[in-house]
C-alpha cells in the first residue's frame, strides 16, 4: 500500500519528517555527486535530491541511470525549500527502482513532442495514447472529467432520480438511420444504441424520475472537434413534465456541474489557462430561452445562409453562440428537423416541443431534449409520417397503450461538456481513448 501522497507533502503535512514516496520519475538531471529528479504521482510533483555520499556508489549509480517514467520507491526527509516547485524538496535517504525503463526504448513522449503537438492532437500522441494518459495535462483532464461524472450523479440522486440501465444492442434507430452502427448478431442484424431514451420511456411509468450515464454510439463519418463515434451520454427522463420544466432540469444540471468544477477543480482548470470567471458566470446565471425562428432570423441578419426547416449544424451554431455570454436554450424546432419521438406543438403543427442547449464561446449544442409524443394514436401517426419502421418500435408504441402520460427528458453529451468547460480545442482531449471514424486503436 501507499500511505503518503505528494500533494499532502506539498501542503506541509510532513514538514521535517521522513516519508516513503512511491511514484514515477518525471524529470532527471545531475552531476557525478548529486542528482535531482522530479517525482510525480497522481496528485502532483516534487523535487527529490540524492547525493552519492548518502546513497553509496551502487545505489547512486542506479538512481542516476534510471530513465524518465521509471517507477521508484524512495525514503527521504521533507525539507521546506522556497526555491523548489511547490515549496518542498525531499533529500533522499534510500531509493529503489521498481519498474525500470529500458535504455533501448526510452519513454517516447518527450516534453518537446508535447510542445510541438498543438495540445495533443498529432497522430503520434494518439498512437501513444496509452502512454500519453500519464502526462500532467491528460491526468488533470481525467480528474476534471471524474468531477463532471460525479456532479451528474449527485445532481440526479439529490433529486431522487433512479439510475437505470438500457441495452446497448438494439434493433432500430432513435436518432435517424444515417449514424447507426450495424453489428452482426447471430445471423441477424443489430445496432449499437444511439441513445438510452426509448428504453427509458418504457421504465418511466415504473420509476417516474430516471437517469443514466452510459456510452452512446454514432457512426459519424466526418471528424469534427465535437464528434466522437463512442461518447458518454447523460440522459434523463421524467414523467408528468413539459418542455419548460425539462429545460429547468437541464439548466440546473449544467450550472451544478460548473459549480462543482469550481469547488473541486479550480487548480486543474487554471493549469489549462481557463478563465474561471467564465465558469462562475455559467454557474451563477440563468440561461435564456430563444425560439428556433428567432435564431434563424439572427443568423440571417448576420448574413448566414439558412433555410427555415434545417437543423442547425456546427457551422451555424458556432456563429450563433460566439457572442453568447451564457448557454442559451433553442426551443420549438421545425418538426421536419427532428426525430419522430418529439411531441408536435398543439398550438402549431409545424413545430415540436423540444430544446437544444447551446454552449457559448462558439461551442454549440451540449443538450438535446424535449417532450415526447405520448399517445398511441399520435406516435403511430408520427412513425408512419417519418417512414420509421413500426416493427422494432412495437414496444415503444405499446407503452402508450397502458396509461400513457405526458413526459420528456434530455441527453447531455458529457464529453462535450468537459470539452467546453475546460476550453479544450478538441473533444478528443477529454476522453482517454477517443474513437472516431479512423481510429479504434490503441
Ligand atoms: O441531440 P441528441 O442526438 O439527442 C438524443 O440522443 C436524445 N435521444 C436524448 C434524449 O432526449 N434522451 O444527443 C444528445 C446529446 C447532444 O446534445 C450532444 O451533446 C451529444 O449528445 N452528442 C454527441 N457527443 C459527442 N459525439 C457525438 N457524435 C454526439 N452526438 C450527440
Ligand atoms: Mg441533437
Amino acid at each position: 500500500m501507499k500511505n503518503v501522497w505528494i500533494s499532502d507533502v506539498q501542503t506541509g503535512q510532513f514538514d521535517g519528517q521522513s516519508v516513503e514516496l512511491k511514484g514515477w520519475i518525471k524529470r532527471s538531471r545531475g552531476s557525478s555527486k548529486i542528482h535531482f529528479i522530479v517525482l510525480r504521482d497522481s496528485t502532483g510533483t516534487i523535487q527529490c535530491v540524492g547525493k552519492r555520499e548518502d546513497l553509496g556508489d551502487e545505489s547512486f549509480q542506479n538512481f542516476k541511470a534510471a530513465l524518465i517514467e521509471s517507477s521508484v520507491i524512495l525514503h527521504g526527509h521533507v525539507n521546506v525549500d522556497e526555491r523548489a516547485e511547490g515549496g518542498h524538496e525531499i533529500s533522499i535517504q534510500s531509493i529503489s527502482i521498481i519498474g525500470a525503463v529500458d535504455a533501448e526504448r526510452p519513454f517516447p513522449i518527450t516534453e518537446s513532442a508535447m510542445v510541438s503537438s498543438d495540445g495533443g492532437e498529432t497522430e503520434f500522441l494518439l498512437d501513444n495514447r496509452h502512454l500519453y494518459l500519464r502526462t500532467s495535462r491528460m491526468t488533470k483532464m481525467l480528474q476534471v472529467r471524474s468531477s463532471v461524472f460525479g456532479a451528474i450523479h449527485s445532481y440526479f440522486r439529490q433529486r431522487k432520480f433512479t439510475e437505470y440501465q438500457a441495452p446497448n444492442f438494439v434493433a432500430g434507430a432513435v436518432e435517424g438511420g444515417s449514424t447507426l452502427f450495424e453489428v452482426p448478431y447471430f445471423g441477424k442484424k443489430a445496432y449499437l444504441t444511439q441513445s438510452w431514451q426509448l428504453y427509458a420511456e418504457a421504465a418511466m411509468p415504473a420509476l417516474e424520475r430516471l437517469y443514466t450515464i452510459a456510452p452512446s454510439f454514432r457512426a459519424e463519418k466526418s471528424r469534427t472537434r465535437r464528434h466522437l463515434t463512442e461518447f458518454w451520454h447523460a440522459e434523463m427522463e421524467v414523467a408528468w413534465a413539459n418542455n419548460a420544466e425539462i429545460m429547468q432540469y437541464g439548466e440546473e444540471l449544467v450550472r451544478h456541474i460548473s459549480t462543482t468544477l469550481l469547488e473541486e477543480r479550480s487548480e486543474e482548470l487554471k493549469s489549462f489557462d481557463r478563465d474561471l470567471g467564465l465558469i462562475e458566470r455559467y454557474a451563477e446565471n440563468q440561461y435564456p430561452r430563444m425560439r428556433y425562428d428567432e435564431a434563424v432570423e439572427t443568423l440571417q441578419s448576420m448574413g448566414i445562409e439558412i433555410e427555415w426547416g434545417q437543423d442547425l449544424d456546427y457551422s451555424k451554431e458556432k456563429v450563433l453562440t460566439q457572442d453568447f455570454d451564457v448557454p442559451h436554450f433553442l426551443t420549438h424546432y421545425p418538426k421536419v428537423a427532428k426525430p419522430f419521438y418529439h411531441r408536435v406543438d398543439p398550438d402549431d403543427g409545424n413545430y415540436v416541443l423540444c430544446h437544444d442547449l447551446l454552449a457559448p464561446e462558439g461551442y454549440g449544442e451540449i443538450i438535446g431534449g424535449g417532450e415526447r409524443t405520448w399517445t398511441e394514436e399520435e406516435i403511430l401517426h408520427r412513425i408512419d409520417e417519418e417512414g420509421v419502421p413500426r416493427e422494432p418500435n412495437q414496444f415503444y408504441i405499446d407503452i402508450r397503450s397502458y396509461g400513457g402520460v405526458p413526459h420528456g427528458g434530455f441527453g447531455l453529451g458529457v464529453d462535450r461538456v468537459c470539452s467546453w468547460l475546460t476550453g479544450a480545442e478538441h473533444i478528443r482531449e477529454v476522453i482517454p481513448f477517443p474513437r472516431d471514424s479512423r481510429r479504434v486503436t490503441p
